[in-house]
């Protein structure tokens, strides 16, 4: 029997992007641009191209700008059509959501991924759900979650998108004790949140893409601190990974991730990025042909 389909999607949102600051003193980081949209952007185009309908923001104080982004802009869109500006407007149609799409709650208090995700507990009901960390950008040909739900149609339980990283960075992630590889799709028999150096499991490191089943709610019910002092989401996953849980996949995606939580992360998406853009492509090429010929002279 093929799983429940899964419809709605948690952004936990209430970071305050310390490690952009100054940028982030009075603009979301979520607002930050890559290339010409802002990274929820990428987040959001991604979720809708997997067959998300409810898009559930878990936000924090300061926020507010997320909120107007995805709003309606009477007043910009007649100025556009006046001047027939069509593309523009066109361009704007993809921050538009339908009525009742997208919720947003606050995050009270940072205690952690797992918490922001619980806070959405009463909006998710008893559903599969979604979870994008928007910081996590993935650049794939066909969008790493509608990758996913289709291989959850197949293994059901909990899915998370899974990366070897090196050795050495996997103490950054959440990383997956592998019971039984096969391939692309891998079942966990453990998952540890940022282990000790010499502790990992694996080199197989979570990346922000999750496809959960409500029990995982249920598992953060008793919001029992992790590594940090946090309550982590990956300890509520997993406990699912035991011969009574619902299951625990990684799913090797296809696909080329950019840590956007990072400086030199988002610098290298901006590069991607442009470079993959057919208006931009030629111009930015030649630059950094350019630039790099200088390097080299320089070295
Ligand atoms: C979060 C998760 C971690 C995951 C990572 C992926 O960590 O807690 O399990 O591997 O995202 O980007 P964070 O980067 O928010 O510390």
């Amino acid at each position: 029997m093929k799983p429940k389909k899964v419809t709605k999607a948690v952004f936990p949102v209430a970071g305050l992007g310390t490690r952009f600051l100054p940028a982030t003193k009075s603009i979301p980081k979520e607002i930050m641009t890559l290339v010409d949209r802002p990274l929820i952007q990428y987040a959001i185009d991604e979720a809708r191209s997997a067959g998300i309908k409810d898009f559930i923001f878990v936000t924090s104080r300061g926020k507010s700008a997320l909120e107007d982004y995805f709003d309606t802009a009477p007043e910009l869109e007649n100025a556009l059509k006046k001047s027939g500006k069509e593309q523009l407007l066109e361009i704007l149609k993809s921050t538009n959501m339908d009525s009742g799409a997208i919720a947003y709650l606050r995050q009270n208090r940072p205690l952690g991924l797992g918490h922001a995700v619980w806070c959405a507990r009463k909006l998710i009901g008893d559903e599969p759900f979604a979870v994008l960390l928007p910081d996590d950008v993935i650049a794939a040909e066909k969008p790493c979650l509608a990758q996913m739900v289709e291989a959850y149609e197949e293994t059901g339980g909990n899915m998370v998108a899974a990366m070897e990283v090196a050795p050495e960075k996997a103490s950054s992630y959440g990383v997956l004790d592998i019971g039984e590889d096969m391939g692309a799709i891998v079942r966990a028999k453990g998952m540890v949140e940022k282990p000790k150096a010499d502790e990992a499991p694996s080199n197989l490191a979570v990346i922000g893409r999750y496809i959960l089943s409500p029990k995982v709610l249920n598992n953060l019910n008793r919001l029992k601190q992790g590594a940090g002092g946090e309550i982590q989401l990956t300890d509520a996953i997993a406990e699912e990974t035991g011969p009574d849980g619902s299951g625990v996949f990684g799913f090797r995606f296809r696909g080329m991730r950019y840590d956007c939580g990072s400086k030199a992360g988002f610098l290298q998406a901006t590069v991607a990025f442009g470079l993959s853009r057919p208006d931009l492509r030629d111009e930015f090429s030649a630059y950094l042909r350019d630039m790099m010929a200088q390097l080299r002279a320089a070295e």
